[in-house]
């Protein structure tokens, strides 16, 4: 009995050991601390570049999850312009997300697929206490563990003027750090100045965005994304195990409704949807061109509405004000029924190519957002 324990402890420590060893070997380019530049890079939209730096450094810091094994960067890969190109990302102990991980970019619809949070700062706590990502389920203990990892003390000092670790300074400096993934600098923006021309396919995706297709009514501005507390029903199904926006605010008129993302970079971020459903441009043109379905809540823009265009406000009333109360009320509008765009194989070319216009390449070299921990 005494032999036989004995042997299956020896034989745990040399599991261990090989654990160990091949955690070695997998990290050797991984430094323990983080290697920064003499002075702090120049962070364009922060007045502290040194709270920027620290933010990147809780960023990429696995210290920051329970097990020490997952980052933010693990899920926000810069390789993949802060995105996954996993359908659903790995969190701690291999647990899956439940939605596909967005960019981390500037724009301006609310935050998180159901726009759930409002800015960088509310959105930081989440994933350190989500129980798939970084599952600190006791947020004073970390507080405790950054406070006592070596380098932190002289960066917080730096950020803050003092060495005191508060979760409230940990949001401020990641949000602080968020505040610059301003990836803009795309061959579309590029031809306002006239210095570059979009080619013949780039201009009729253009028109095809903002004309027929439509898609300009809803991804819009410089970001191509919604609004602040904006949400949408795209029809992907007729009806959805995810009810998004629904979800949260328990409201069946929200369900199936998500944020509109931004399109900056989204050549560069497939898997695409809240649920990573699709892998290509293409299959998202396709989605919007013949494959949408007639869901309750689906969006007006993406309802053919030809029956109802060419009559006058007093014929819809006529038409529809079934209680005759002066007012047409939801439960009186027709059910929705999905636009075919009709769109032609070169139409469909020329949106995904006006599409690939808004990426800028930048977003993978930029040293500013760049791993610390990595020896290069
Ligand atoms: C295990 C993977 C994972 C980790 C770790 C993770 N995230 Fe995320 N992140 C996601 C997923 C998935 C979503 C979308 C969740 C949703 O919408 O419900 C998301 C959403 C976001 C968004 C919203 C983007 C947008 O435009 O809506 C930001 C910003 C973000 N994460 C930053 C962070 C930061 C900062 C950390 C570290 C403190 C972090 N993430 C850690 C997977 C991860
Ligand atoms: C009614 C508003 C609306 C219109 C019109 C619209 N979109 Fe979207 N788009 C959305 C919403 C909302 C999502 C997210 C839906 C989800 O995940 O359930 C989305 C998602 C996308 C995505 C995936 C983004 C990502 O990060 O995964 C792409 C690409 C896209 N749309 C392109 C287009 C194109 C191209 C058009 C025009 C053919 C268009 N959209 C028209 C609202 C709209």
């Amino acid at each position: 009995m005494k032999n036989k324990l004995l042997l299956s402890l020896t034989f745990s420590f040399i599991l261990l050991y090989a654990g160990c060893k091949k955690m070695e070997t997998d990290n050797s380019n991984y430094s323990n601390e983080p290697i920064l530049p003499a002075s702090p890079y120049n962070y364009t939209n922060s007045s502290n570049d040194n709270l920027a730096t620290l933010g990147r450094v809780l960023f990429y810091d696995k210290k920051l999850s329970l097990n020490n094994s997952v980052s933010c960067g693990s899920c926000h890969k810069q390789i993949k312009a802060f995105a996954d190109d996993k359908q659903f990302s790995v969190g701690l102990k291999d647990s899956v997300t439940r939605r596909n991980s967005p960019p981390v970019a500037l724009h301006s619809a609310s935050l998180f697929w159901d726009g759930r949070a409002a800015n960088f700062h509310d959105l930081a706590l989440m994933p350190l206490v989500n129980h798939v990502e970084m599952m600190n389920y006791d947020i004073s203990r970390l507080v405790d563990k950054i406070q006592n990892t070596s380098y932190y003390p002289d960066l917080f000092v730096k950020a803050f003027g003092n060495s005191n670790v508060s979760i409230d300074h940990v949001q401020t400096a990641i949000a602080e750090f968020l505040g610059n993934f301003n990836f803009f600098n795309n061959k579309y923006v590029q031809s306002w100045g006239g210095n570059i021309t979009l080619t013949q396919m780039e201009l009729l995706g253009k028109s095809l965005f903002y004309g027929k297709a439509k898609c300009g009514n809803c991804h819009s501005g410089n970001t191509f994304s919604g609004w602040e507390n904006g949400g949408e029903c795209i029809g992907l199904d007729d009806e959805y195990t995810d009810n998004g926006i629904g979800e949260r605010t328990h409201n069946t008129a929200d369900n199936a409704k998500f944020r509109v993302p931004t399109l900056l970079n989204i050549e560069y971020t497939a898997p695409y949807m809240h649920d990573g459903r699709f892998n290509t441009l293409e299959e998202v043109v396709e989605h919007y061109n013949s494959g949408i379905h007639n869901h309750p809540n689906l969006s007006w823009a993406l309802q053919n509405t030809s029956s109802l265009d060419n009559l006058t406000e007093q014929q819809a009333l006529l038409l529809l004000d079934l209680n005759h109360d002066g007012i047409i009320s939801t439960d009186e509008m027709p059910a929705p029924v999905a636009v075919k765009l009709n769109l032609n194989n070169t139409e469909k070319k020329a949106l995904v190519a006006f599409l690939k216009a808004l990426s800028d390449p930048s977003v993978f070299t930029d040293v500013r957002f760049n791993d610390p921990f990595v020896k290069r």
